[in-house]
């Protein structure tokens, strides 16, 4: 059929804290280029332990719903790899946080980075089976690698929100996944571990590997070449690293498409600068970004790479729609990573090292934001409401 499917409304939300990566470089004897240009990495948001994954996939989502869209929503999927729960889903907790109507399904999704892609495509599914629905799509992690870690310059977390529905007023999926699936030791986090184990450099090889590949793929069954897209965005566990990607791919390219790409490429990267890696969020954090800050117009083809290290990848393409500007909220996006609060080393180091505790008995906490942990008792979590 020709019915369109999208996303209608976009949103994300980021803790009210960031560190600024010259102030983690100084602390680490590090030059401070190598976070800003090696890796193009400006600031790392921070979460205080009483804003987790639910909070910020709440805090997203509720920027962008209406009391109609609570009604018409049958699921809410949850992309993560940051949960807290083996068992119940962060989703359930979501649905009940945004008064979303009952008769809905709500689970969390996982393959890595991959899991907000899973997720939307999901979604895609659902709706096109039954056009009169619509589903919600929460991409939301916290990453974490350990203070004085290789990987700790590449931390981060916020959560970005997708409502799924037909004749969407943002962009429209163009049907042309092209998946690509590699067993592969790269980046995991076995059972029991708080932080994940990482092959950082083998990571940053696959992740090249799979976009070639795939790229190639999607030429072949889908008859493109780079002119067809008015931008590509990537899967970004630092902004870096989608740069190399892209430019894995620069010699078949005459010299003036380059260009073309890489300026859309660094209007994609404005936010994850200033927040890190979300990793299921980050290539919508991206492609939120390039919404906000470039002049695409109705009619452009975007082309997004998503990277799941262990490793899943997907690339597919939506397209923009007519006056799709006017349904962003792009000044408040401005505002929310503008009002942040900049931490010291100190305060950082204190922060990451806190944890909820877990001798389950009862304890109360007082961060006043929109959707914040109050308390946990029996190892129950209870969010401000
Ligand atoms: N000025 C400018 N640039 C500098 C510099 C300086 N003074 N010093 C170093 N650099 C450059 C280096 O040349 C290098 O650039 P290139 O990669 O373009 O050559 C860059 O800074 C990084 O330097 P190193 O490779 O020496 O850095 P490192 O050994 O500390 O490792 C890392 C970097 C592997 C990304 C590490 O931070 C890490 O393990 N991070 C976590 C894993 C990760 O993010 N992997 C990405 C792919 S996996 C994925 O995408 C899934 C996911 O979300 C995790």
């Amino acid at each position: 059929s020709n019915m369109t499917i999208g996303i209608d409304k976009i949103s994300f939300q980021v803790p009210n804290y960031y560190l600024d990566m010259t102030d983690l470089a100084n602390a680490r004897e590090t030059d401070p280029n190598k976070f800003h240009i090696g890796l193009g990495q400006d600031q790392m948001a921070i979460n205080p332990e009483t804003q987790d994954i639910v909070t910020l996939g709440a805090s997203a989502a509720a920027k962008i719903l209406t009391d109609e869209d609570k009604k018409d929503i049958d699921m809410v999927i949850v992309g993560t790899e940051s949960s807290t729960d083996f068992s119940k889903s962060a989703a359930v907790i979501i649905h009940n946080l945004l008064d979303i109507q009952p008769f809905a399904r709500s689970f969390e999704i996982k393959h890595a980075c991959y899991g907000g892609t899973a997720a939307l495509q999901q979604a895609h599914d659902y709706v096109s089976l039954h056009p009169d629905r619509k589903v919600l799509v929460i991409a939301a992690d916290i990453a974490k690698y350990g203070l004085n870690s290789g990987g700790e310059p590449t931390q981060g977390c916020g959560a970005v929100a997708m409502l799924i529905t037909k004749e969407p007023h943002i962009l429209a999926f163009n049907n042309d996944s092209v998946f690509y699936s590699e067993d592969v030791y790269d980046f995991w986090r076995p059972a029991g571990h708080d932080y994940p184990l990482v092959d950082g450099h083998l990571s940053n090889q696959i992740y090249i590997d799979s976009f070639t590949r795939i790229w190639e793929q999607n030429k072949k069954i889908n008859q493109t070449s780079s002119e067809d897209y008015a931008a590509l965005t990537f899967h970004l566990p630092y902004t870096k690293m989608g740069r190399k990607a892209l430019r894995a791919i620069f010699p078949e390219m005459p010299e003036e498409e380059q260009q073309r790409l890489e300026a859309r490429y660094d209007e994609a990267i404005l936010y994850s600068r200033q927040v890190g890696n979300l990793y299921t969020g980050s290539l919508y954090l991206g492609l939120l970004s390039l919404l906000d800050n470039s002049q695409l117009v109705a009619g452009d083809r975007v082309g997004l790479f998503s990277y799941g290290s262990g490793a899943v990848s997907e690339f597919f393409s939506m397209t923009l729609m007519e006056d799709y500007k006017k349904y962003l909220t792009s000044e408040n996006n401005h505002t929310l990573l503008a009002q942040r609060k900049r931490l010291t080393i100190a305060e950082y180091e204190k922060m990451f090292n806190e944890k909820l505790p877990t001798d389950g008995g009862s304890h109360s906490f007082s961060d006043p934001t929109d959707f914040a942990i109050n308390k946990i008792d029996g190892d129950i979590r209870y969010y401000n409401k």
